[in-house]
């Protein structure tokens, strides 16, 4: 039978600290849930801990010099960084866990630290006045801000006798950490499919002109990038834009309304979730020139519009394979108004209310603010990146769509 840490190399950094004596058992509890556990200790922990110990527990010689021939011969330092799956340090003292918010490569530790790019996670354990130290403090933040993951310490009473904070987690908490770690994760979108159209539509008038919109596909490409992150199945409808296409997104491009409206429910029927973030044309010329218009020595001309179709209102109005329907409102005055009358009148699920009237969010900006509205309730999105507005706002989608599913 497989064990829950079968495969996982991971790679013990231990400093020095009285908590060093724990590390044996560590290494003891990961190997027996299957871990591969190569040991690392800096000359302080031989202090506390012999190197003959770890070798017997781990089966494999312990790493101290980063100067050693014989050592770097068998497996050498840059080898040890890339072999792990994860870097844990247990105990991490002050000392140690300030060289390396000062990214020090002074002993074999450190410089592993630098070389890998597993994950660190880093085990305080110190005096409880040192752990409260404003450098220490500081030390940790800058950590967390690379990317390190802090765990612990716990609170109790220390060997120094000072009761507080600075004790190593025991080692069946950090074994309790790793494998939440390695632990499958379940995205929120994970078996969910969208649809999203995005972008202008432009409606020719002749070959060489064209009704649009100021759209750039912005907002509606961080929703298909977004969607992809949090796990979901995304099929984007784009109107004629200059943005990449997001990684792990089906793309389709479009020109016209007519075209996105075919589009869009050939694929809103296999769809969980249907987003219409396209600025969509209201008109289109009645009758395309096939050849250049010419001007003529009349001081105004005039062109016969007629109505595009209502792309989200036809969605919305299907009557088997729905999908959850959400629309976007571009208004310039009375936003909140406007957008409970769409949807009403389009017969949505939510509808995300956008105020297109201020310069630095809506159309073309990297920016966005959204109040999002659903038949009893509203949701508030401040000015943010529309890449960060884009995951929030999913995540109420979703909640949205599955409170719905369940109903
Ligand atoms: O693309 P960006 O530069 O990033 O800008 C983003 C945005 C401002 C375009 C976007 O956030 C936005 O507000 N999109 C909706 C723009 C719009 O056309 O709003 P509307 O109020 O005219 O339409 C209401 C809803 O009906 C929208 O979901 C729209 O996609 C849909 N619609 C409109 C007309 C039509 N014929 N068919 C439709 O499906």
């Amino acid at each position: 039978m497989a064990l829950l840490l079968s495969g996982k190399r991971i790679l013990l950094g231990i400093s020095g600290g009285i908590a060093a004596y724990k590390s044996a058992d560590l290494i003891r509890r990961l190997k027996e849930r299957g871990a591969e556990v190569r040991v690392i200790q800096t000359d302080a922990a031989c202090e506390f801990i012999t190197p003959l110990t770890l070798q017997a527990l781990s089966g494999h010689p312990v790493a101290n010099s980063l100067l050693d021939p014989a050592a770097e011969a068998a497996m050498g330092h840059i080898e040890l960084a890339k072999w792990a799956d994860l870097l844990l340090i247990a105990p991490a003292s002050a000392d140690l866990i300030a060289r390396l918010a000062h990214g020090l490569a002074n002993d074999l530790l450190s410089t592993c630290v630098l070389a890998t790019d597993a994950p660190v996670a880093v085990a305080p354990a110190m005096n409880q006045q040192m752990y409260k130290n404003i450098a220490t403090k500081h030390n940790i933040d800058t950590l967390k801000t690379r990317n390190f993951y802090i765990w612990g310490p716990a609170a109790g009473e220390q060997a120094c006798g000072d009761v507080g904070m600075g004790r190593m987690l025991e080692p069946l908490q950090l074994v309790d950490l790793v494998l939440e770690h390695f632990a499958p994760k379940v995205l929120p979108l994970e078996g969910v499919s969208l649809v999203i159209t995005a972008g202008p539509t432009r409606e020719p008038i002749d070959p060489v002109r064209y009704i649009s919109n100021h759209s750039s596909g912005k907002m509606g490409f961080a929703l298909a990038e977004a969607a992809v992150q949090l796990g979901a199945q995304v099929t984007l409808i784009a109107g004629p834009v200059q943005l990449a296409t997001p990684a792990g997104v089906k793309r389709i491009d479009v020109v016209t309304a007519d075209q996105m409206y075919q589009v869009a429910l050939e694929q809103a029927i296999s769809a969980h979730i249907f987003i219409g973030c396209a600025a969509v044309a209201d008109y289109k010329v009645a009758q395309v020139a096939t050849q250049k218009l010419k001007k003529t020595s009349d001081d105004s001309t005039s062109l016969t519009l007629v109505k595009n179709p209502d792309i989200i209102a036809a969605v919305a109005a299907l009557t088997s394979q729905r999908p959850f329907t959400v629309g976007f409102a571009a208004e310039t005055q009375d936003v909140a108004n406007y957008a409970r009358q769409k949807l009403v009148k389009k017969k949505l699920d939510l509808i995300c209310a956008n105020d297109v009237s201020l310069s630095n969010q809506g159309f073309n900006s990297e920016q966005n603010a959204l109040t999002v509205f659903w038949a009893d309730g509203e949701q508030q999105f401040g000015l943010q990146a529309k890449t960060e507005l884009a995951q929030q706002l999913l995540l109420l989608i979703n909640e949205r769509y599955l409170h719905e599913k369940s109903h």
